[in-house]
């Protein structure tokens, strides 16, 4: 099944006011091509500036499981959604390992995202200690499946909410990327496990490539089968490095002769 595709930049933290400029530019260049999804996740000081300046999809990097509460420094589902924002990151791997989060905690924050309203993107990966040890597979079905929020409380259907991103943390900033056999290998794993999760919807779930997608790869890895869009990091900041990435995820969409 060809699913329409999502290209989403995350911009970490990365960005100023000045930098409003460089979204309009991306917003205004990404209208070219109306059949690829587009997103920008930038941090939570620029959501709303964001938001206002742009009608491009604007997301959060993370988002907090409770809905108000005592938790100094935190944004909640909510807060997101009232500055602007319409999608957000959970389970990114600098988070999981900086922030010691866990599959139960990313579970929650998706499910307080989506029942907030907000789409998700829901990143999984392993380690290169995991991938060299041929456990790759295995490792990554197991975060997806104890990470992967119920379906109760979604506000829409949830493969119209949740997009899950393949992003091997070794691949993360650092020029090198799988294979497209084992990005296949994966990506069938990840759609398996979906569909056992959602009967009804899990094939429509777009599944991204995330790690050192640049225009450069962005059209070898779209034709990998299950690969329904990209999670972008630092070709993503500027307008000239990110849109090649969209142009090559419209021309995939129009080599298959669909866009769903
Ligand atoms: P890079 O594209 O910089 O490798 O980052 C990927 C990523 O972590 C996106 O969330």
């Amino acid at each position: 099944m060809t699913l329409r595709m999502l290209v989403a930049g995350n911009w970490k933290m990365h960005g100023l006011s000045d930098d409003i400029a460089e979204i309009q530019a991306i917003a205004a260049a990404a209208r070219e091509y109306p059949d690829v999804d587009v997103a920008l996740c930038v941090p939570a000081i620029l959501i709303e500036r964001a938001a206002r300046a742009v009608e491009l999809p604007i997301g959060g990097q993370d988002v907090h499981f409770a809905e108000q509460g005592a938790h100094t420094g935190c944004i909640s589902a909510r807060m997101l959604r009232d500055a602007g924002a319409s999608l957000t990151i959970v389970g990114h791997s600098e988070r999981r390992d900086a922030q010691r989060e866990s599959d139960a905690e990313v579970k929650a924050k998706a499910e307080a995202a989506l029942a907030c309203g907000l789409d998700v993107i829901l990143c999984v990966g392993e380690s290169l200690e995991v991938r060299n040890s041929g456990k790759a597979e295995a490792t990554v079905d197991a975060q997806l499946q104890a990470s992967l929020p119920t379906e109760h409380g979604v506000a829409r259907s949830i493969s119209e909410q949740l997009a899950v991103a393949y992003e091997p943390i070794w691949a993360i900033g650092t020029g090198k990327v799988p294979t497209t056999l084992e990005i296949a290998a994966m990506h069938r794993a990840l759609r398996e496990r979906l569909i056992l999760q959602y009967p009804e919807d899990g094939a429509k779930i777009r599944i991204l490539y995330g790690g050192s997608v640049k225009g450069s790869n962005a059209a070898e890895i779209f034709g990998v089968s299950d690969v329904d869009g990209a999670l972008v990091g630092g070709a993503s900041l500027k307008r000239d490095d990110f849109i090649p990435i969209v142009a090559a995820a419209a021309e995939t969409v129009e080599a298959s002769g669909e866009a769903a």
